[in-house]
């Protein structure tokens, strides 16, 4: 995380720490997880153990959280994954929603993964596309949050578990985390 927030570290760096990080977020947010019980033949004789139950779904929020596609999609190749496209407006900090493109999510357990949880206003907009699109059993998964965007996912509903590496101070008068690490997708794209 310090390498990450380094202001000193290039893109080609920021994007392998952002899969190592992606893992660990990826092995934390499914650690509760359903498994279900099959019963397989070793070569040698039958076994009876547990496989993924839960049917997952992972909700990027474009742009930044690309970065974090792969980690899960290397733990769990069976992944569906929808697409929300935010934007943040430089002066007001609030999101515009560019793209929605979702599976059918009702039934599956859905992970909205997006580095920054800043104010909460892009998570805040994508649980409520989730919800509508019938996704009930929802997580947010993120690198970076702060206690306004922690407390605007937990107004919505406070039952949303969020899994994030750390939580930060505060945000300061442009919406930027503090000490944060500036923007995750310009550092992670070289924009
Ligand atoms: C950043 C970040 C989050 C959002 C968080 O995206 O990737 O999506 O800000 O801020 P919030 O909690 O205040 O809504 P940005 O709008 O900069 O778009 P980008 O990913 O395309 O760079
Ligand atoms: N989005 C970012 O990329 N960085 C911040 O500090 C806040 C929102």
């Amino acid at each position: 995380m310090t390498h990450l927030r380094d202001r000193t570290t290039k893109p080609v760096t920021f994007r392998t720490l952002t899969y190592q990080i992606g893992l660990l977020l990826a092995l934390e947010s499914t650690r509760e997880m359903q498994t279900k019980e099959t019963v397989i033949e070793t070569p040698l004789e039958p076994y009876r153990g547990q496989v993924l139950g839960d049917n997952l779904v992972l909700v990027p929020i474009l742009r930044a959280a690309i970065g974090l596609v792969q980690p899960f999609t290397d733990l769990f190749p069976d992944v569906s994954i929808g697409y929300v496209g935010l934007e943040r407006d430089h002066e007001t900090a609030v999101a515009r929603n560019y793209y929605c493109k979702l599976p059918q999510l009702a039934g599956r357990h859905v992970l909205i993964v997006d580095p920054m949880l800043a104010t909460g206003g892009s998570a805040v907009q994508t649980i409520r596309l989730v919800q509508e699109n019938g996704g009930q059993n929802v997580s947010i998964v993120c690198v970076l949050a702060t206690p306004e965007g922690v407390r605007a996912v937990e107004a919505l509903d406070p039952k949303i578990p969020i899994f994030a590496a750390a939580l930060d101070r505060e945000l300061n008068t442009r919406k930027y985390i503090l000490p944060g690490l500036g923007d995750y997708g310009d550092r992670l794209y070289g924009t």
